[in-house]
């Protein structure tokens, strides 16, 4: 990644175009919905630690699946109706969560690294709000897409889906939605969209392209990769076919995991890759830490519409 005006700012770490957590905006509207709750009752943190191998230690807030459900009144009658049940699915204090987390990050960690399903769903409000949070030019986090970025009302859980939405999503992510690359302290911060499980040969290339730099590299992506521990815990809050579709493509059971032959050479491919530090996923709304490799544990972190996040700490 290019020396930008804003990585030089914050004294030279350039993490997806955005500056240090300490330049975070205060996001002023402040709790609304629990204004009384005390400092240390807003938010569950847990506390991992990675040694990467990094020139300097560091620290990122991890945060997934906030499920925004805004929407304005004169969008149309399918999204209104969505948002106003969904809404009532994952609270209604999703926002709050989220800006409670970035309030959080300001005054603790460097960085926020979010993992997707920000929005529940499309919306003009909704992508109004992924413009605020991520901050112009990538100013607040860095981030990979959920299979909900994708969601507009159509269950096409596909490739050729995700086509009608990947040019309005890159206008309003700022990121390359596919992969993207972002190096803090020598560290390489590689983020996939892999929002129903699988990759795509060009990702896996592209990745190819990243390790032959050199670095350490934490993978974050949306769908963590199925462990026994990850899949037997997931299986206590979702049903086995949810599962199926969105964490092993046409598997029939963990065991079997990933027929697709694509991301089934990837994750041997990664399995095997000493420079392979960690990976950060989302998607299951639990909190679940797993070994993925020799050299790698799996972070999944639970659902930031309930107020979750993990601190990771690198040295
Ligand atoms: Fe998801």
């Amino acid at each position: 990644m290019d020396m930008t005006r804003r990585s030089f700012l914050a004294g030279g770490a350039a993490f997806g175009g955005l500056v240090a957590s300490a330049r975070l905006p205060a996001f002023a509207d402040g709790p609304v919905l629990s204004s009384e709750r005390g400092k240390s009752e807003r938010l569950t943190i847990s506390c991992h630690h990675i040694e990467a191998g990094a020139s300097k230690p560091f620290s990122v807030l991890h945060i997934s699946d906030t499920h925004l459900t805004a929407v304005y009144p004169d969008e149309n009658e399918w999204t209104r109706k969505f948002m106003a049940n969904r809404s009532k699915t994952f609270g209604g204090r999703q926002e709050e969560a989220l800006r409670d987390s970035l309030a959080w990050a300001k005054e603790h960690v460097d960085y926020v690294m979010h993992t997707g399903d920000l929005i529940d769903a499309q919306s003009r409000a909704n992508l109004d709000l992924v413009r605020k949070y991520y901050g112009i030019d990538g100013a607040t986090m860095g981030g990979s897409l959920g299979n909900h970025e994708f969601y507009h009302g159509q269950k096409d859980e596909t490739e050729e889906g995700k086509a009608d939405s990947r040019e309005m999503l890159s206008k309003a992510y700022p990121f390359d939605i596919s992969l993207s690359s972002s190096i803090v302290n020598g560290v390489n911060f590689v983020t996939i969209d892999n929002v129903y499980g699988a990759v795509t040969t060009e990702q896996a290339s592209r990745f190819e392209a990243e390790v032959k730099k050199g670095l350490p590299i934490i993978l974050c992506m949306h769908c963590p990769f199925n462990t026994p521990e990850i899949y037997r815990s997931a299986l206590k809050l979702w049903r086995k076919h949810v599962l199926k579709i969105n964490t092993t493509p046409n598997a029939k059971s963990w065991r079997e995991g990933y027929r697709d032959p694509v991301t089934k050479d990837f994750v041997a491919y990664l399995k095997a890759l000493p420079s392979l530090k960690g990976i950060l996923a989302g998607h299951l709304h639990i909190s679940v830490q797993a070994r993925f490799s020799p050299n790698a544990m799996e972070y999944v972190v639970g659902g930031n519409y309930m107020f979750h996040g993990e601190e990771i700490t690198f040295s």
